[in-house]
């Protein structure tokens, strides 16, 4: 039987995973959420992996919670759970997760896009936190994620409907980085492996800051940033780039 969760190695340093449950637009049953936290837990764990980009199949990225498990989900269930542990994963990885979009991003589909470092959409991508419309709420993060990157009015528009919106939309909103023209899964790979070129602990340092700053006071946020950078500076890398700028000319370091 084909894997629901496969991950491939595209480019030095990328890790690709893919959800592979097209029967069901890749929606998040209990087995899906299990084995995407264990191939990120993988990606996040391995020392020769520096980005991790996650995607769906053609016709969708995902379709969010599994609505025929959740029917017979009971509050007690529910309160017992409190989260699946793939939302605290996706909050707490420490490498960029770059997420590829195609066809499909809907409710805690969305969710996962709201929490990714880095957003590529194709074209056609739709976007939607249908959730209201099944009497729930986007319970994975998705009210509080979609009203910090996009202010209240356009959050509360979204979520109190449930209508979709356009990659163009979700690019207009901040939601996502880039709409590639052609291949999105092939642009978020090229991304990532852009960023994986890149020196790794300067990687580290400027995806935690912009990830703890915006909950601190602006004061507090700029100390991180300073210690951050001084961390930076101790580093051999550092010495080695500046040093061979200095010596080869400009562009070259
Ligand atoms: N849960 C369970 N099954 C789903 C599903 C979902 N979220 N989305 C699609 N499927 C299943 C369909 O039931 C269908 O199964 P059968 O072939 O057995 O009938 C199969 O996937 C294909 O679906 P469609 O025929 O509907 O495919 P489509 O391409 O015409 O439409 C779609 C795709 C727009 C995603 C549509 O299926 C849809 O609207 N799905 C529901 C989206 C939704 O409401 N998501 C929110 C879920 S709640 C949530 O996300 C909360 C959370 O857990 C964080």
């Amino acid at each position: 039987m084909e894997s629901i969760v496969k991950v491939e190695r595209p480019a030095d340093g990328v890790s690709l995973v893919r959800l592979n449950r097209p029967e069901a637009r890749n929606a998040l049953s209990r087995a899906l959420k299990d084995a995407l936290d264990a191939a990120l837990l993988d990606a996040e764990r391995a020392s020769d992996v520096r980005v991790i980009v996650l995607t769906g199949t053609p016709e969708a990225f995902c379709a969010g919670g599994d609505i025929k498990e959740l029917g017979a989900v009971t509050v007690e269930e529910q309160l017992a759970m409190r989260e699946h542990p793939l939302w605290r994963t996706l909050g707490a990885l420490r490498k960029p997760l770059v997420v590829a979009v195609d066809g499909y991003a809907l409710g805690g589909g969305m969710e996962i896009a709201l929490a990714a470092d880095l957003v590529v959409a194709s074209e056609g991508a739709v976007f939607g936190l249908p959730e209201i419309r099944l009497g729930i709420l986007p319970g994975a993060g998705g009210t509080q994620r979609l009203v910090r990157l996009a202010g209240r009015q356009r959050a509360l528009r979204y979520l109190l409907t449930g209508d979709r919106l356009s990659a163009r939309a979700a690019q207009a909103m901040g939601i996502v980085c880039e709409v590639a023209a052609d291949d999105a899964v092939a642009a978020a790979v090229a991304l990532a492996a852009s960023i994986a070129a890149m020196p790794p602990l300067a990687v580290r340092q400027i995806k935690e800051v912009v990830q703890l700053g915006p909950d601190a006071s602006l004061a507090t946020a700029l100390a991180l940033e300073r210690n951050a950078n001084l961390a930076l500076f101790g580093t051999e890398e550092r010495t080695r780039r500046m040093k061979a700028f200095a010596e080869k000319g400009s562009g070259r370091a």
